[in-house]
């Protein structure tokens, strides 16, 4: 239940708050709703040259960012936006909302953190921002991106997830904070023992917008929505957007402006990747024939299903290969270690399922390899785009037995290119 305020949000407002507020308003109510798409060049990873093109010459400075974000940005060694922030921020800033859309690994975090910060500095002490994300692992990095970009803003944020204790969450909520960071079931429980009110909320993020409005998360993000003022700016980004979720996505939002960066739902130009053609039971011999190759660093394999990882992992430590698993059935410290562990590139297999599959930016990934082909089409770019991040590059291979042969063409269809088949002597099954 929504509770009275003792006055209006505006009249506790900075004129600076007030200012954005009213850009907000002026926005909605003038803008047509548009689309605003870099140009798409014919080559394959054309379309990030053709964008980065257009906005190479803008530098930060140019996107009329404050002091304190200009240094916070300096101090992550980022020398220039990428497409996405140059073309995102300044709508955002006005107050417009944005359906964010651009390959995985390109700064989409930034893109919707730096306009947060520059609305929230100097603000009222009230929780005026919030988050969402999929995942707990991701709900701390956006926490952490969060920090990093707001460095110098002295604005506070906390991660709400769940499988890990009550009580310092609900310490922090009361004690009030800027930027809430959440995945959506925990923000319910604190929602309906109210230790959190959303009356305040002037920004909503649905970060992987349209996983969050799949039909998985949706009845949650509907309850979550129904406590926010309708008075709000809404920013959704992902990599991916199907055009039903993108339909559905347009109940949230006020005339957006869709900015997309390149083709949509395309993958990750800086990813090279194959399909190993290979009969079910031979997987796990390809994969450990694989990883005995030298050039394989560091490793991310994903299974479809949480024993499947279990499996794999026993299979390759059996072949002398120490590896993690990561799934929903492992408890939040054993996840979070896996996960530190990989990083830190003490352990050089993590497999892990789905819940690794989206927003992950982990540095040093060198070869994502789908154990199984991803049952939607979106996962296999997200799952692809764990490596090539941020202007580097990687390879994905995914082992296709002769039940997904119409997966993997259905993933071409969506992605919008062939992948290449490599054959293995002794694995190939002739296809
Ligand atoms: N302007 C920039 N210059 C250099 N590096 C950047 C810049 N912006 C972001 N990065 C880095 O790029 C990497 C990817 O960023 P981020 O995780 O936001 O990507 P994303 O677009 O959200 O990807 P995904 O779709 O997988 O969630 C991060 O390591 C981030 O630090
Ligand atoms: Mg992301």
């Amino acid at each position: 239940m929504k509770t009275k305020k003792a006055a209006s949000p505006a009249a506790r407002r900075t004129p600076r708050a007030a200012a954005a507020a009213a850009a907000t308003a002026a926005a909605r109510e003038t803008a047509p709703e548009e689309s605003i798409a870099a140009p798409v060049a014919a080559s394959p990873g054309g379309e990030l040259a053709a964008a980065e093109a257009a906005t190479i010459d803008i530098t930060f400075a140019d996107l009329g960012l404050t002091a304190p974000m200009l240094k916070a940005l300096s101090d992550s060694g980022y020398k220039r936006p990428t497409p996405i922030q140059a073309q995102a921020v300044p709508l955002a800033l006005k107050g417009r909302d944005i359906i964010g859309l651009a390959m995985t690994g390109t700064g989409k975090t930034a893109a919707f953190v730096i306009p947060i910060i520059e609305r929230l500095l100097g603000g009222p002490k009230r929780t005026r921002a919030l988050i969402l994300t999929p995942t707990r692992e991701l709900c701390v990095q956006v926490e952490e991106s969060f920090r990093k970009y707001g460095k110098h803003s002295g604005l506070d944020v906390i991660p709400v997830y769940g499988g890990v204790g009550y009580d310092p969450q609900v310490k922090a909520l009361r004690a009030g904070v800027d930027v809430v960071v959440a995945t959506p079931g925990r923000l319910l429980d604190h929602l309906e023992k109210q230790n959190v009110v959303l009356d305040e909320i002037e920004v909503l993020v649905l970060d992987e917008a349209d996983r969050m409005l799949d039909m998985g998360f949706a009845p949650q993000i509907n309850r979550i929505v129904a406590q926010l003022h309708s008075y709000r700016q809404t920013l959704l980004f992902s990599a991916t957007m199907p055009p039903e979720v993108e339909a559905l996505a347009r109940k949230y939002l006020r005339k957006p402006v869709v900015v997309q960066v390149g083709r949509r739902s395309g993958a990750a130009t800086t990813v090279q990747h194959f399909v190993y053609p290979c009969p079910k039971d031979k997987k796990t011999s390809l994969l450990v024939e694989l990883l005995k190759k030298e050039s394989l660093g560091s490793v991310l394999v994903f299974t479809r299903t949480k024993h499947g990882a279990d499996r794999v992992v026993k299979a390759i430590e059996k072949a002398g290969i120490e590896a993690g698993a990561m799934h929903a059935d492992k408890t939040q410290g054993q996840r979070t270690k896996a996960l530190e562990d990989f990083k830190k590139g003490k352990l050089r297999v993590l497999v892990a399922t789905d819940i690794a599959q989206r927003g992950l930016d982990i540095s040093g990934i060198s070869h994502v390899i789908n154990y199984d082909v991803p049952q939607q089409a979106e996962d296999y770019v997200h799952r692809i785009g764990r490596t090539g991040r941020a202007a580097t590059t990687g390879d994905a291979y995914t082992f296709m037995c002769a039940d997904e042969i119409a997966m993997v063409k259905s993933i071409e269809r969506v992605i919008g290119q062939a992948i290449p088949r490599i054959s293995v002597p002794g694995y190939d099954f002739g296809t």
